[in-house]
């Protein structure tokens, strides 16, 4: 019998990638960039099932490219705001993620992150390194302490979970705002207070988004959002760009309302060379690397290929974000 024929946009790490190669005739697009939309639309022509990642935007053009043999699109991501959910869902294609397995290294970043703002670790190695440093200085480099800050998570998932155990061991109180979260669950519940938006944007000094992209979050953190912070407060985002109004995150920081802002995640990604929050000394840009352990991204690959495979043998998606494509249950 013919093997499934598959098209995976990007070399993903080999555990996951040897499994789709020993179960499919794979084509493995193998640039460090993600194939250009022209070539996506080309090379989904007939296939059985996709591996795409969070930059490769599956939509209704992909899906008429791919045709009626399409039976799975495998998401190498927890988040899966790149796909057109509802027109797969449409069409009765599972779309499946990786969830669980990069919380944890996604709230270790969070909090490097919180950690590398409160402490201008980045400016300061920046500065032994441009030989500036020429000897201890009593008000060299001040930051401001961790511990006994209040940290406000918006979005009380699993990643913000993490975030708030590891805050705990910092001694920190943690507020949070999430409206969809049961307050009656999760270890968080005893010692963490949940709160209204708007309290957590006036109390938190550290501020942290955690929630997905969705059209009821695009541009969640505002101008309006952010001149309700303290002028001392950090903004954390290891959710999504588009979470974030970047214009009103620009501002907000060139005039000093907020302290600093520390983005693994950009609208666009990548910001282009230049970008004028690139050009402030108050914000840090790493590249959405918040999963990016070789532990992590392995573990994404092999759910990746299982969600993949599943799909392309019919068989129901361990990881589906769209059960209702298995009808009612
Ligand atoms: C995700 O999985 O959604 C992250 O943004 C990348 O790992």
């Amino acid at each position: 019998m013919a093997k499934p024929r598959v098209f995976v946009t990007r070399l993903i790490p080999e555990g996951g990638l040897e499994l789709v190669r020993q179960a499919c005739e794979a084509e493995i697009w193998s640039d460090e960039l993600p194939p250009p939309r022209k070539v996506l639309l080309e090379k989904v022509h007939g296939v059985d099932g996709l591996l795409c990642l969070l930059t490769d935007p599956v939509d209704i053009a992909v899906l008429d490219a791919a045709g009626p043999g399409l039976k799975v699109i495998s998401n190498y991501a927890v988040g899966y705001d790149n796909v057109d959910l509802a027109a797969a869902t449409l069409r009765g294609i599972p779309v499946g993620n990786t969830p669980g397995v990069l919380t944890e290294t996604t709230a270790d970043l969070a909090f490097a992150l919180l950690m590398s703002a409160a402490r201008r670790v980045v400016e300061g190695a920046d500065y032994a390194r441009a030989g500036k440093w020429r000897t201890w200085g009593p008000t060299l480099l001040l930051g401001h302490d961790v511990h006994g800050a209040t940290l406000g998570i918006i979005g009380m998932g699993r990643i913000g979970q993490a975030v708030t155990r590891r805050a705990y061991g910092f001694d920190m109180r943690v507020i949070y705002f999430d409206p969809y979260c049961d307050p009656g669950k999760g270890p968080f519940v005893d010692v963490t207070v949940r709160c209204s938006l708007d309290d957590l944007l006036a109390e938190a000094d550290f501020v942290s988004l955690h929630v997905p992209l969705t059209k009821e979050t695009y541009h969640f953190i505002d101008a309006d959002a952010l001149a309700k912070m303290k002028p001392t407060a950090v903004l954390i985002n290891t959710s999504r760009g588009g979470v974030v109004d970047h214009d009103a995150l620009y501002e907000a920081l060139a005039a000093g309302r907020i302290a600093y802002a520390a983005l693994d995640v950009t609208e666009p990604e990548p910001l282009p060379a230049g970008h004028k929050l690139l050009t402030l000394p108050n914000c840090l840009v790493v590249p959405h690397i918040a999963s990016a352990s070789w532990a992590t991204r392995t573990r994404m690959a092999v759910m990746a290929a299982e969600n993949l495979l599943a799909g392309v043998r019919g068989e129901r998606l361990p990881h589906c974000v769209n059960p209702a494509v298995y009808g009612a249950e």
